[in-house]
């Protein structure tokens, strides 16, 4: 379906959930982003989970979102259980002003919920010259190094800047082998995982994507992934106020209460050290490593963010495939 079409049919679901026009269209507009970056996990897949919440008062549709300003540079965020992507939108904002005014901006917040794509908040930074730093925490998926148990979630880490060019650096990357929202997808279809990523719950690797959600997902190299998500369950949830140490509540299976994912917004001005010759810098340094002899196979040594760049580009041409479960979803909705 045609991808205007598409994000106005998710904007009247969720006013039909009693968020405002405005709120609708900041959460439909970065739905409609994650399908066109090509991560359909964090689109629409999840619109029922969003609209679910909302009706059982987990997240709350009537948001009164409070900004503390501490300093000029430094704002802190109680969410008030408002869906993740209204309170991320606010953040970013918030974030991008302070640090135009004094070189870096930074802010916290709590209370919030699941927001999608770190680099989708990264990107507006980007594009107003600006380097950015994303972390947030997330439900219970991947064990501590050493314990048996999952606590941390795939808290991804995400860092952007401008390039100089018209493609943006943006690494955003889960700290586990693979983001639980592909789990879940595959779950959801019945397709395998690949191997190495995830254990049951014995203990076992396995390549069953339910499986694999009952048990453990495995982090990116080892000990070192794993004291990656403990950085980012500190800065995103100890920090800022929010949930921390494996109690952000599992949007899909845990109605018990509202999630309260913290998150952290830090944005810099590129120049604060090197004046205008950053430009000149991150062009010289992207070129000296895309200029590196190639691995047999590989045609061009991409930067993070570039990838996707290049999927968001061929899909804006293309309509955005809807899957059976999620026609279900939107039927159930209402909106289909
Ligand atoms: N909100 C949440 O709770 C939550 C939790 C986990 C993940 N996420 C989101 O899920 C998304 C997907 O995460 P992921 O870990 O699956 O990302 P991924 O594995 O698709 O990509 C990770 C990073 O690697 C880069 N990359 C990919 N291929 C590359 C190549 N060939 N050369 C150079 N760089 C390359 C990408 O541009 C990206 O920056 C992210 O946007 C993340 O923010 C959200």
């Amino acid at each position: 379906m045609n991808s205007s079409k598409l994000k106005n049919i998710i904007k009247n679901i969720l006013i039909n959930h009693k968020l405002s026009k405005n709120h609708a269209s900041i959460c439909a507009e970065a739905i409609i982003n994650a399908e066109l970056v090509g991560a359909p996990s964090h689109g629409l897949s999840r619109l029922k989970m969003y609209c679910d919440r909302i009706q059982k008062n987990l997240i709350n549709p009537k948001s009164k979102i409070k900004i503390k300003k501490i300093s000029q540079s430094i704002s802190h965020i109680d969410a008030n259980n408002s869906i993740g992507f209204v309170a991320a939108d606010i953040a970013i904002k918030t974030a991008i002003n302070n640090a135009k005014k004094t070189g870096i901006g930074l802010v916290a917040v709590k209370n919030s919920g699941h927001y999608g794509l770190s680099g989708y908040y990264a990107e507006q930074a980007v594009k107003k010259n600006l380097m950015v730093m994303i972390f947030t925490n997330a439900p219970p998926a991947v064990a501590p190094h050493g314990a048996l148990k999952s606590l941390f979630g795939t808290n991804p880490i995400c860092f952007g800047t401008p390039t100089g060019s018209k493609i943006p650096f943006i690494l955003d990357t889960s700290i586990s082998m693979i983001n639980r929202g592909k789990i879940r997808v595959a779950a959801r279809d019945g397709i395998k995982i690949p191997e190495g990523v995830a254990l049951d719950k014995f203990g076992k690797p396995t390549t069953n994507a339910k499986k694999a959600l009952e048990g453990v997902q495995l982090p990116i190299a080892s000990f070192r992934g794993s004291g990656l998500a403990w950085m980012v369950d500190i800065l995103s949830g100890v920090f800022t106020g929010g949930n921390h140490a494996g109690k952000v509540k599992d949007p899909f299976t845990d109605f018990s209460g509202p999630q309260n994912i913290g998150h952290l917004f830090f944005v810099m001005k590129p120049n604060l050290f090197v004046g205008n010759s950053y430009n000149k810098r991150i062009k010289e340094n992207i070129k000296i490593i895309k200029k590196l002899p190639k691995i047999k196979g590989v045609k061009e040594i991409l930067y993070p963010g570039q990838n996707k760049y290049k999927i968001y580009k061929k899909n804006l041409k293309r309509e955005i495939v809807i899957t059976k479960n999620i026609i279900e979803d939107l039927k159930k909705l209402g909106k289909f």
